[in-house]
């Protein structure tokens, strides 16, 4: 398969992004289906993703892939497979090496095909699936959405005045089971010039930024409040930074958080609550690249959102979070091990 990367053009010429969809199909894409990644240790990231609640669904020894409930996959490969397409970054060997966008039909398929390839090669691989790269490098590919909607039982909570579980204990979790894999993050040393990759060209809506330092986007079909953010560190980063994944509760969150921490991953940071976005997260530092989230009541949008510029702070990172996790030492499970 042959990739062209669109980083060998003149990124820095910004008007070839210019031109928003005028003049093209609007675009309807609809999320995340599919993350690639290349890996130095296949075994730890195949604990890894079993760990944190993924089934596996296809294993051989040079190859492994998960779902979460939707059927959207993580595939994790050895980092030297020829098939994999070049990392934005080669200073990590395990990373993502390629994110795989839904789209509404064929239609918009071969649309974003005639759109990406007036900017360079275009590949298209034998189940239809279009490869390309954005500005930076980072892989990116688009076929038409196959993953499914997902339906979720009424969250039981009582509050005085609404009792919703009479007689009836609060739920608990041995491990998570995540949803959806709802967003990814990427940090750049181009932040403009990706930003209007994403909105001006492909389509993809703004919902929130930090001006200057993050820009908070999702598909143009999609209601998660984002699917991709791109955030500059500050340092001249270009990398991948993590993958979010939807959880059905905070008890979910929890329970899925503790096992991972008994199971010995680390926490990036987490449990915790973002301002932005509004959900409760907990990172945990993945073999695969960068960290995995687990996320739970993160804000639902469409086109009546109203996007707010945030100030970048520590606090609007985060409004409340622990920096390692609840320690293992105290997970009950561990104390009964003694
Ligand atoms: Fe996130």
């Amino acid at each position: 398969m042959g990739y062209v990367c669109f980083c060998t053009l003149n990124i820095s010429d910004r008007l070839i992004f210019c031109h928003p969809v005028n003049g093209y199909r609007i675009m309807h894409h609809t999320g995340i289906e599919k993350v690639l990644y290349g890996v130095e240790d296949l075994n730890a990231a195949k604990k890894f993703w079993r760990d944190f609640g993924l089934s596996c669904v296809a294993e051989k020894d040079d190859l492994a892939v998960f779902s979460v409930k939707n059927g959207a996959t993580i595939e994790v490969r050895p980092y030297g497979d020829p098939s994999l397409p070049p990392a934005a970054c080669s200073e990590t060997k395990s990373t993502v090496r390629e994110v795989t966008f839904g789209v509404r039909s064929n239609e918009d398929l071969l649309a974003l095909k005639e759109k990406l390839a007036s900017l360079g090669e275009v590949t298209v691989d034998d189940a239809g699936v279009i490869h390309a790269f954005d500005p930076l490098g980072f892989g990116m590919a688009f076929r038409v959405a196959s993953c499914e909607t997902i339906e979720t039982a009424k969250i039981e909570a009582n509050v005085p005045g609404n009792t919703q579980r009479l007689n009836q204990r609060g739920q608990k979790f041995h491990k998570a089971s995540p949803l959806i894999m709802s967003h990814i993050v990427y940090m750049t040393d181009d932040l403009e010039t990706q930003k209007d990759f994403y909105a001006d060209f492909l389509g993809f809506k703004l919902t929130d930024s930090y001006p200057g330092r993050g820009y908070f986007l999702r598909c143009a079909d999609a209601n998660n409040h984002h699917n991709v953010f791109l955030l500059d560190p500050g340092k001249g980063q270009r990398g991948f930074h993590h993958l979010a994944f939807e959880l059905g509760s905070i008890h979910e969150l929890f329970g899925g958080g503790n096992n991972m921490t008994r199971n010995g991953w680390e926490t990036m940071i987490g449990p915790g609550r973002h301002p932005v976005s509004s959900c409760y997260f907990w990172y945990f530092k993945n073999p695969c690249g960068g960290a995995a989230e687990y996320d739970f009541d993160s804000d639902v949008v469409d086109d009546n959102w109203k996007p707010q510029e945030w100030e970048s702070t520590p606090e609007n990172f985060a409004e409340w979070c622990l920096g390692e996790g609840m320690g293992a030492s105290l997970l009950p499970s561990t104390i009964q091990q003694g």
